[in-house]
């Protein structure tokens, strides 16, 4: 088996949609872990957040991050605070390389313009607080990564393309 490939960043940069193509053109298992965890508790993000909390998904996430502890050639698009908790980070470096996809506040608040489906970012000044979270952990995903690369003023095919060749 070969290592995983970890996408992480910040929501809305990308990592679902440059997951799915990837994992096509390298014919390598996707796994979108937000995914998973929705279908395993039957609800959407939004409900986890407000019926069960946020504490309640931080610990789903965490038990998720243990089963890519081990190098299974999967293709794997984290949630955008995986890197908030060090033992994920551990568990995911083990398995995988992790690249991380980043962006600016403007680009993510385009990409999120029509988005309600993220808690984190519910009500009115999305882009502050998009900025404010990203400062937050922008450290995190800067030590974590084994490879950036910037998606700001790119498009997802020029992303596919410079991914294939970062990881031959
Ligand atoms: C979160 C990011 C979301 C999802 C949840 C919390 C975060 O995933 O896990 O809403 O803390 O950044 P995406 O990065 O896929 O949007």
């Amino acid at each position: 088996m070969e290592k995983n490939i970890v996408l992480i960043g910040f929501m809305g940069s990308g990592k679902t949609s440059v997951g799915k193509k990837l994992s096509m053109d390298l014919k390598r298992e996707f796994i979108d872990m937000d995914d998973f965890i929705v279908n395993k508790e039957g609800m959407s993000i939004n409900d986890i957040f407000k019926k069960k909390g946020e504490a309640y998904f931080r610990s789903l996430e965490k038990e998720l991050c243990k089963r890519f502890a081990d190098p299974k050639s999967k293709i794997i698009a984290t949630g955008g605070g995986v890197i908030k908790n060090d033992e994920n980070v551990a568990n995911l470096k083990k398995g995988g390389i992790i690249l991380y996809l980043k962006s600016t506040p403007k680009q993510i608040a385009y990409n999120l313009r029509f988005d309600n489906t993220r808690p984190l970012l519910a009500g009115s000044g999305k882009e502050e607080k998009i900025a404010r979270l990203l400062e937050e952990r922008e450290p995190a995903y800067n030590k974590c990564a084994d490879i950036i690369l910037d998606v700001s003023n790119i498009d997802i095919d020029e992303t596919l393309e410079k991914i294939k060749a970062l990881i031959k």
